[in-house]
């Protein structure tokens, strides 16, 4: 996939007919000095994300998730101290200075946030922020960056892109203003895509629209997208994996079928047995799962679900480590449980 002739970044080679991992973290850690206290928020996360793939991150208000992918854009306070690794290809992103960082971001990784109305300066029409976009990351006449921008607009489906062109973000709808914004994160053509709560503040309707329009640029342009989410329902209907975070770690990663279909962690189940419905938003949860999350700045040697989790026992006194228990399905945990969501 090349537009406006990019030079990629090196991948591993992989055989025939895998999807390449394009993307690999490793150990990543990310600690805030706060108030004379150290915040621990991402506590050794590792995880691969591969081409043309859909990687959900679910997890509690709070558990690290728009900080640990923060972490690899470079988009954290100098008050983070960040360590581990996080590969694009053979490039290392953590550690890197802000100047080397700008040309990654938007180049090979790309973030789309939540409000598109404060993502969007508004006072520059939509297709002039795309043809900024494009202006920013390749050498490149008005011109030739005005026809990309509109030619991107059409990709990402904005109704009468010509048109819409020319109008600023307060004369679109949350909904079209979220195609612009993934227009101009399409802009440099990114390897990786990360949507954190990209289609929270829209209504039903237009999240689906959204998602569906996220999943056909995945399998058109091949990108890898990591998707974070409040709403495990739409983790469950559009990813092919999906990782569970607690506490800043992962707790819980497989496909998405394997995972909602044999949960084995007990917080996984929490989450997903207390609600009727897979459509129960993150900051909902609390309420169901019970009990409050573990204070960061306290973190002891076990594991951190042990204050909520019905099936906690001594050896739960030291921490799990995330193993591949079964083919493809990763956990942390002692007492994992056997039944999937029939139990709760
Ligand atoms: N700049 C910061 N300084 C200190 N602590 C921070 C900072 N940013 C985030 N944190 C802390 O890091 C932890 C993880 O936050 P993060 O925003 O990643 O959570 P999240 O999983 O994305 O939650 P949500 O679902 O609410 O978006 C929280 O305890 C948060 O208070
Ligand atoms: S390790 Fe123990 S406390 Fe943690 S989730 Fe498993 S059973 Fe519960
Ligand atoms: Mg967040």
């Amino acid at each position: 996939m090349t537009i406006l002739g990019k030079t990629t970044i090196d991948a591993p080679s992989v055989a025939a007919g895998e999807p390449e991992t394009v993307l690999t973290v490793e150990d990543l850690r990310v600690t805030f000095s706060r108030g004379g206290r150290l915040v621990h928020a991402v506590n050794g996360l590792s995880y691969r994300v591969r081409t043309g793939r859909i990687l959900a991150i679910i997890g509690e208000s709070g558990s690290g998730k728009s900080v640990s992918v923060r972490a690899l854009m470079g988009l954290l306070p100098p008050s983070a101290f960040v360590t581990g690794s996080a590969k694009l290809g053979d490039t290392e992103l953590i550690g890197r200075d802000e100047r080397s960082m700008r040309r990654i971001r938007g180049d090979h990784v790309a973030m789309v946030f939540q409000d598109p109305a404060r993502s969007l300066n508004p006072t520059m029409s939509a297709g002039a922020q795309v043809v900024e976009a494009i202006r920013t990351h390749r050498k490149t006449t008005r011109k030739e960056a005005a026809d990309r921008a509109v030619e991107l607009l059409k990709l990402v489906r904005l109704p009468a892109p010509e048109r819409r062109f020319h109008e600023y973000p307060h004369q679109l709808s949350g909904g079209m203003r979220q195609r612009v914004l993934i227009a101009i994160a399409l802009a440099a053509d990114p390897e990786v895509l990360i949507a954190d709560e990209a289609t929270t503040a829209l209504d039903v309707t237009t999240q689906a629209q959204i998602m569906e329009l996220l999943v056909d640029l995945q399998e058109r342009l091949g990108t890898a997208i990591i998707m974070i989410s409040h709403d495990i329902g739409l983790a469950a209907s559009y990813a092919h994996e999906v990782l569970v975070m607690y506490a800043g770690r992962a707790v819980e990663h497989a496909e998405t079928t394997t995972l909602f279909g044999n949960v084995r962690m007990p917080y996984t189940q929490a989450l997903l047995g207390a609600i009727p419905q897979l459509t129960t938003p993150a900051h909902a949860l609390l309420a169901v799962v019970g009990g409050q999350p573990p204070d960061l700045s306290a973190l002891g040697e076990g594991c951190a679900f042990r204050e909520r989790c019905p099936r906690a026992t001594e050896e739960c006194a030291v921490q799990p480590s995330l193993e591949m228990h079964e083919p493809g399905h990763r956990y942390a945990c002692w007492n994992p449980t056997g039944m999937g969501r029939e139990e709760s």
